[in-house]
């Protein structure tokens, strides 16, 4: 990043045959003067030099996958990780070709308030934000009730009036915090489970019933009516028993009037064996809802080996994934990582792998120039 510095200065100096023993100096900023005695005999006026520091505005290559998409109102996300800003190619990357950002373990619960009740750290994600502000990007936040992150001190023996309690005041703290900041928050994160899309049986459900979910979407309008509520899961992007189940819940709470703006589809997919058709209908059905639907964390995993055919069936993915967004007004569009490399995908699939849109070494991979080629054939 480049910081131009000016420099102001000016080195005033007058009176001559004064009697005083001192030296008036100027802060240019402030015009605030200040007489400092001096063992000379003149009255010296200064002005002090000051340094400002002057951010060049971003500027967005016309030609990358982020441009391109901001034509047709697509923020093209990744989900990003601290340990990762370090590397030049990882910026260059995130910060030329992608226009959105979430963390990918930072603005979780067990992250971002570890240690005890009501305390907090915020430095990472806050660090992660004004980068996003300095590159013109927007932020997801993800995500306040998952029970998969819960700190050791959330893991006691709550009454329901207690959990609710803590529930509330985290989303207050938290969500406060970042009050304005974010485009959408995942308020809800994977509760339904993967049998005959029951409820998740967590801990949340087991004190409270279902009772959380309204109270964690009502609370958080309340604290940032600014951002988009969203409840975010796996496997729904077809319809199944699970999409089904989340499909009842979403119309519940819209009959009750509980805050909801849309349905997160994680969109960990499968190359190959993705059927688009069903994704469409299941699109149409919460639409039609009135909610909208987000693309939140994308990534096409392939079988190994990455042969030139299967990897050409991973672009047409792509491709068909961008041209759904298009299709239907979808205007987030989040890979869950910058490039191969961060991916989870081989630690959790054996036999599988190469499952973003960027190889290891930061080189743009078929999917890249299948999601492009959907958004130059794409009537604007
Ligand atoms: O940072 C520690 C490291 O110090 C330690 O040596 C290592 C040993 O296991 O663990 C590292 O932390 C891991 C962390 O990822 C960073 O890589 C955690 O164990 C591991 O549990 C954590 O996994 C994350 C997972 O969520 C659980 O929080 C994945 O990175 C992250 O990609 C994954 O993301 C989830 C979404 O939040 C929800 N949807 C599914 C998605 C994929 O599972």
């Amino acid at each position: 990043m480049k910081k131009a510095s000016i420099l102001l200065l000016v080195l005033m100096l007058i009176l001559v045959g004064c009697q005083s023993d001192e030296v008036t100096k100027t802060e240019v900023n402030t015009s605030e003067t200040e007489t400092v005695d001096t063992k000379d005999t003149e009255e010296i006026e200064v002005e002090e030099v000051v340094e400002e520091e002057v951010k060049e505005p971003f500027v967005v290559n016309p030609e990358s996958l982020r441009a391109k998409a901001a034509e047709h109102g697509i923020y093209i996300g990744a989900a990003v990780s601290m340990g990762d800003f370090g590397f030049d190619n990882y910026l260059n990357t995130l910060f030329n070709e992608y226009s959105m950002m979430t963390t990918e373990n930072l603005m979780k619960w067990d992250r971002i308030s570890a240690v005890k009740r009501g305390s907090y750290n915020f430095v990472a994600p806050d660090m992660i934000l004004q980068h996003a502000k300095d590159h013109d990007m927007v932020m997801r936040g993800h995500a306040i009730v998952w029970h998969d992150s819960r700190p050791d001190w959330l893991k006691v023996a709550w009454t329901k009036e207690e959990l609710t309690e803590v529930l509330e005041e985290y989303i207050e703290d938290v969500m406060g915090h970042f009050k304005g900041e974010i485009h959408s928050w995942d308020v809800l994160n994977e509760i339904i489970s993967d049998e005959n899309g029951a409820f998740r049986e967590s801990r949340w459900y087991e004190i409270m019933g279902t009772d959380y979910i309204r109270v964690a979407l009502i609370k958080a309008r309340e604290v940032d009516p600014n951002a988009k509520l969203i409840i975010n899961d796996y496997s729904i992007e077809e319809i199944n028993p699970k999409s089904d189940a989340l499909y009842e819940l979403a119309k519940e709470l819209i009959d009750e009037g509980v805050p909801l703006d849309g349905i997160g589809f994680q969109s960990h997919l499968v190359s190959g064996g993705i059927d688009f058709d069903s994704m469409q209908a299941n699109i149409d059905r919460f639409q039609e809802l009135g909610l909208e639907v987000q693309f939140t964390e994308i990534d096409i995993r392939v079988l190994a080996p990455f042969t030139e055919e299967r990897m050409a069936v991973q672009k047409e993915d792509y491709k068909q994934l961008m041209k759904m967004a298009l299709d239907n007004d979808i205007d987030t569009f989040v890979l869950w990582g910058v490039s191969d490399t961060q991916s989870w995908v081989p630690m959790w699939f054996q036999d599988y792998g190469s499952p973003l849109i960027f190889d290891n070494v930061y080189e743009k991979k078929g999917g890249y120039y299948g999601m492009m080629e959907a958004l130059e054939e794409h009537e604007q």
